[in-house]
């Protein structure tokens, strides 16, 4: 069934969600789905922005005809190379043989490997600060280094304000009823997502989030478009360009605490369970839990982008950290973790050494702050722990 939706004046959206996918880049759980977004300008000319993933390429190519209707296609548009976007580059060329590919110069390097029967078409290779006039609007590019690949760019509208942002402020999460954004509680029902996204695809690349917001904030920006997930526009959109400053700082949202445990029998359950508690008695502060083998890595890493606090508590296994744990503490390495508070607690029923090897990895963190008290944990937390608890406790409040 046919799904376009109007964003503004002669730009519509032809996108689709899908809710079947398990793992987003067969990684990352997918539990309220994800959109892909592509968007068409019916002007004197007709222009696509980026195309969609395999999976809804009948929604797609469906939608697509549609809008067109029996209009040629002038230009498709290519501001990311990821097949999750590309996927149908190669099927609309075919039924657009009379189109111009645009892009830059790494866009048709990709575009060369995944899809070589393009090598012959019409091309326009763009760079930063070109424009491409289409009748009534004009489209100047940005380029978007390493967000999230190295041909990812920007284009906007002078005309309507529009920013077509690629992967930028996106989110996880299928689109309900709307493209909008704010005809949702985007708070309640896609924050947790959008956080979960940014962290996990774009973490690691905060100073180009950094450099590119730059660049937009010298251009009045009247609507997003992004790749994934509903459409901003008006007031809203500082309220999200405000989130993507803080995540692309590591800068916390909020002064909340994240505890993340892994256990193996429950006893390291039970002794973050009570440090929780006494936590959030003492410290005032919202206390969130996390059992580390049952949250995802992602959801967990979204949690740490979220605060600046965090303590984990890991066994010690085969005479080092905690498999599930370890994986969390490479993950964190690999997505630059930056400025953040940790506090430490190990389990070791014969030799505890978590904590150290914890500490040792976690040092290389930049502006990582690594509490000096220790809970030890030796197979269990007893009453008479309780004193080297409520240190404990004291420790990771004042820190
Ligand atoms: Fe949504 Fe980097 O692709």
């Amino acid at each position: 069934m046919i799904n376009i939706q109007e964003v503004t004046k002669d730009i519509y959206w032809i996108g689709g969600s899908d809710r079947r996918l398990a793992l987003f880049e067969n990684l990352f759980p997918l539990p309220k789905g994800v959109s892909y977004n592509s968007y068409i300008v019916l002007d004197e000319k007709t222009v696509v922005f980026d195309t969609a993933d395999i999976s809804i390429s009948d929604q797609y190519l469906e939608n697509l005809k549609t809008a067109l209707n029996g209009r040629p296609l002038d230009y498709l548009v290519v501001l990311h190379m990821e097949p999750d976007h590309c996927s149908q580059i190669a099927t609309v060329a075919a039924m657009h043989p009379e189109l111009t590919l645009v892009g830059n110069v790494k866009t048709f390097q990709m575009m060369k490997n995944y899809f070589p029967e393009t090598a012959d078409m019409k091309k326009i290779v763009v760079k930063e600060g070109d424009t491409l006039a289409t009748g009534a609007h004009t489209f100047a590019f940005v380029m978007a280094p390493m967000v999230h690949w190295p041909e990812a760019m920007f284009a906007y509208d002078t005309t309507t304000g529009a920013l077509f942002s690629a992967d930028a402020f996106g989110t996880f999460g299928a689109l309900e009823s709307s493209i909008f954004a704010d005809d949702y509680d985007f708070e309640k029902d896609y924050l947790d997502d959008a956080r979960r996204y940014y962290a996990n695809i774009v973490g690691k690349y905060g100073a180009q989030v950094q450099a590119v917001l730059k660049k937009a904030a010298k251009i009045d920006i009247k609507f997003i478009c992004p790749l994934h997930g509903p459409v901003w526009r008006g007031e809203h959109i500082a309220w999200f360009i405000d989130k993507y400053q803080k995540w692309s700082k590591y800068e916390p949202e909020d002064d909340g605490i994240v505890v993340i445990y892994g256990s193996l029998y429950g006893h390291t359950a039970s002794a973050a369970e009570a440090f929780a508690a006494k936590l959030r008695a003492k410290s005032g502060k919202d206390v969130k839990v996390y059992d580390i083998s049952k949250t995802h890595s992602s959801n967990i890493i979204g949690e740490i982008w979220r605060v600046g606090k965090i303590v984990i508590f890991s066994p010690t296994y085969n005479n080092g950290i905690y498999l599930p744990v370890a994986n969390l503490l490479h993950d964190m390495e690999c997505l630059t973790v930056q400025n953040k508070v940790i506090a430490l607690a190990q389990n070791g029923t014969w030799a505890p050494v978590s904590a150290k090897l914890m500490n040792e990895k976690l040092s290389t963190l930049k502006n990582v702050k690594i509490v000096d008290n220790v809970l030890t944990i030796k197979s269990a937390l007893h009453a008479s722990d309780e004193e080297a608890l409520d240190v404990f406790v004291d420790a990771v409040t004042e820190a």
